[in-house]
């Protein structure tokens, strides 16, 4: 029997539960005795399925299967699910991260199970300083910080004291719960700006600077959560220059900047890269959310402050994952990988787009279809978007409630966030049509309404 031939016994026997995850693998000696074949032989199909990561060696007790019997978690059939915030699972690059997972380990060695630097890997964030010049984002990698998502970034700077000396945190309305969470927490000073599917005010904004104490104005300045708005490169310009005005700071929150089609946008920071516009980039909507891996650019009299919270916070980003980052950024897997998700998003707006105009009833809005990851739906009347979330669950449709989205003055109850990125294609209709439907149906129910 030839080693293939093993491999594929093993294999089998995995399949249908007769060796399960964690248990001990034959011993060389009895499995060569019972298919009959050389000792040699199982030891290299044992060799290969270690290189593979299904099997791990315990010296002197023998090969064990690697992974846990939990089961995979499937989606019940039938279900669209609108409310998943996650990048899609069929495109999660798992495997070539795994790949540098492993090479990080062969280069660096014990390296990246030690204690490290609190701002991240200095390698890392030399590759970072080049990655991000493609976004238009020149940075010094002495500005750049690796952080643990970059929900963390932001949720640092948010106590930090800001040079300009001033209090308040401006925040677009709606805008992504885990910020709002991090102001409400700490019970910070607040100042909403309302933003709907044509943006925020301009004047309203330059008023709030100029009549407030803001220390900061946090802005998703392309594909925005929840609306999907992406700012015009006029208004970028513009609110940096109202920053430069009234010496406020602004935290561009720059996400899913990689998903971004238009050649000539450009990220706010482009507009003043002296420190001006603090810049935060995650890479779990385009690479993998459970990594916890997203990047800073920070302003220079700010770094001290930032390291010192970062440390408290959880001294600093697993440094394995960072440096598989690096590797994946080096290798121009990353490059790769963003060219298709980017075609693979666009093309889920296109779809989206046509079916919001295709199936909403009259009075019924909708923003940002075309991002092809969030989206809203401002429902007619006073309608409530709770309700409708729980009525469209009975059809087999998740959509979220996007009231937490907003900082308590502000709240708004009609407004249903959807996001396509965890729903095939060919149901992106059929799922809008029945939000369509279920919205017609609560039209005529006053008991739906605020
Ligand atoms: C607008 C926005 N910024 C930041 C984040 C946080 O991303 P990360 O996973 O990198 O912490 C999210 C997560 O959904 C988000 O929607």
């Amino acid at each position: 029997m030839k080693y293939e031939e093993i491999i594929k016994e093993i294999e089998t026997r995995i399949a249908d539960g007769s060796l399960m995850p964690g248990e001990r693998l034959p011993s060389v000696r009895a499995l060569s005795k019972e298919l009959q074949c050389s000792i040699n032989s199982i030891l290299k199909a044992y060799t290969e399925l270690e290189k593979e990561h299904k099997v791990y060696v315990v010296p002197k007790s023998g090969y064990f299967l690697v992974g846990t019997s939990s089961k995979q978690q499937s989606q019940p059939s039938g279900l669209i699910d609108f409310s998943s915030a996650g990048p899609d699972r069929s495109k999660m690059p798992y495997r070539d991260y795994q790949h540098c997972m492993n090479q990080a380990i062969d280069l660096y060695k014990e390296k990246m199970f030690q204690y490290s630097e609190p701002l991240g890997l200095l390698s890392l964030r030399h590759q970072l300083s080049r990655q991000l010049q493609d976004l238009q984002v020149f940075a010094d990698p002495a500005r750049i910080a690796v952080v643990t998502g970059s929900q963390q970034a932001l949720d640092l700077l948010v106590s930090l004291p800001f040079p300009n000396g001033k209090k308040e945190i401006c925040v677009e309305q709606p805008t992504h719960f885990s910020f709002i969470d991090s102001i409400t927490s700490r019970g910070l000073p607040f100042a909403g700006i309302e933003m709907t599917d044509q943006g925020i005010n301009l004047d309203h904004l330059e008023e709030m600077f100029s009549n407030r104490s803001i220390k900061c104005f946090y802005t998703v300045s392309r594909f925005q959560n929840p609306t999907g708005y992406c700012y015009s490169n006029e208004e970028k310009k513009r609110m940096v220059e109202l920053a430069q005005m009234y010496d406020v700071y602004i935290i561009e929150d720059d996400y899913m900047g990689d998903l971004d089609t238009r050649r000539k946008a450009d990220p706010m920071f482009a507009y003043d890269p002296s420190g001006r516009v603090i810049y935060t980039k995650s890479f779990s909507k385009v690479l993998l959310p459970g990594l916890r891996l997203g990047t800073a650019v920070l302003p220079e009299t700010m770094i001290e402050d930032f390291t010192k919270a970062k440390f408290a916070a959880d001294v600093h980003t697993p440094v394995l994952t960072q440096g598989a980052l690096e590797i994946y950024l080096e290798s121009g897997m990353y490059h790769t990988h963003i060219q298709q998700l980017r075609q693979q998003y666009k093309r889920k707006g296109m779809i989206l787009k046509q079916a919001c105009l295709d199936y909403l009833p009259k009075g019924t809005t909708f923003s940002g279809a075309e991002s092809g990851f969030y989206s809203t739906i401002k429902l007619p009347g006073r309608m409530k978007a709770k309700f409708l979330a729980d009525h469209l669950k009975k059809k087999n449709v998740l959509v979220q409630d996007a009231t937490d989205m907003y900082l308590p003055p502000y709240k708004k109850e009609n407004l249903i966030r959807i996001s396509v990125s965890q729903v095939e294609d060919q149901h992106i209709g059929e799922g809008v049509r029945k939000i369509g439907e279920g919205i017609e149906e609560l039209l005529g129910k006053t008991v739906y309404f605020m």
